[in-house]
């Protein structure tokens, strides 16, 4: 390892909006500057494990294990690698982000996508794709075509539909995923921007069975520059999230180090007023209370507005167009 004394930086400054700053310097700097292990910054996986553990209260909260990553892409991509081999079967919801699109498309996956409506992923559909996989491979493959293991989801602001899941209808996939043996990937980049009272329950919550791999990303509410991520896993799966590190070691050695450390101050603020109930639900700009809301509600408004007039327009050239045919 380098000698981080060596290192020609002092300190790094770090000045919020809200006014606030905080500086890394002394043995935090260092460690920002440093090598570190790969699963992540430790203090970081510290914080991460109170988080995930303060939120979401994961059954056999005992058995999970953390590793950081480079934006919750990152996370996906690695996961996936691990379990879609070339030409599996994959569910995904339909419309499926594009990021998850690309990540699979080198495994010339055969996408099932299963339909959703403003509740997210219809139940009935997820079954339907389930059991016409069940009679065409007893049928046709002899058996020897494996099911489907895997399904993406993102539960909260579905990317790119916006749709959040009701707690029923995640209930109700939970269960049919543990009737079909499926793995979830529970992609929720954006878990605190939505318009709900309260914080939507994860498919982590109600994980009884370990079944489920969680991604988290700081990139819709701190930064999507500074590549902060992570995912859960079921020990079970551990030596999967072994693989997981060697491929970060093999790839990048580890996450960045320095955007690791510089989030730790503002995280753990987030963290102690989210758990004393003053984290604003819609977290775009956290902190600055009820103002996100009221902006988001005008901008909705002159969005309307606009699409109304776009409409009478349309109405116009179309009323028109009518009456110059009829002539
Ligand atoms: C649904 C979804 N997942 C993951 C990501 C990627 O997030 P990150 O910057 O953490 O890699 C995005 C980014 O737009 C997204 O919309």
């Amino acid at each position: 390892m380098p000698n981080e004394v060596t290192f020609p930086f002092e300190q790094i400054n770090v000045v919020l909006k809200d006014g606030s700053q905080f500086t890394l310097q002394g043995s935090e700097l260092h460690s920002a500057l440093q090598y570190i292990p790969t699963q992540g910054y430790p203090p970081l996986i510290k914080s991460l494990k109170e988080f995930t553990f303060k939120i979401h209260q994961p059954p056999n909260w005992q058995n999970r294990e953390v590793l950081v990553t480079n934006g919750s892409q990152d996370g996906i991509s690695k996961s996936l690698e691990m379990i879609v081999e070339e030409g599996d079967d994959v569910l995904v919801q339909n419309p499926l982000y594009t990021g998850t699109e690309i990540i699979l498309k080198p495994f010339r996956p055969n996408l099932l996508g299963v339909e959703q409506d403003d509740f997210g992923i219809i139940p009935k559909k997820l079954i339907d794709v389930l059991e016409t996989c069940k009679a065409k491979y007893t049928e046709e493959g002899g058996g020897r075509r494996k099911m489907p293991k895997v399904i993406y989801i993102n539960p909260t602001g579905s990317n790119p539909t916006g749709t959040t899941m009701s707690l029923e209808r995640r209930k109700e996939i939970y269960q049919i995923c543990c009737k079909y043996n499926i793995l979830i990937l529970e992609d929720d980049a954006y878990c605190f921007l939505h318009f709900l009272d309260k914080q939507p329950v994860s498919f982590l919550s109600l994980d009884t069975e370990g079944r489920v791999i969680r991604f988290d990303s700081m990139s819709k509410v701190l930064s999507s520059g500074l590549r902060l991520g992570w995912f859960y896993w079921k020990i079970y799966f551990r030596n999967g999230v072994s693989r997981a590190c060697y491929l970060t070691l093999h790839l990048l050695v580890h996450t960045t180090g320095l955007g690791a450390t510089s989030h730790l101050p503002q995280w753990k603020d987030i963290l102690r007023d989210y758990v004393t109930g003053m984290y604003p639900p819609v977290a775009c700009s956290y902190g600055s209370n009820k103002t996100p809301l009221k902006q988001i509600d005008k901008a909705m408004n002159v969005l309307a507005e606009l699409i109304r007039e776009e409409q009478l327009l349309l109405r116009r050239k179309l009323d028109s167009l009518e009456n110059n045919i009829i002539r």
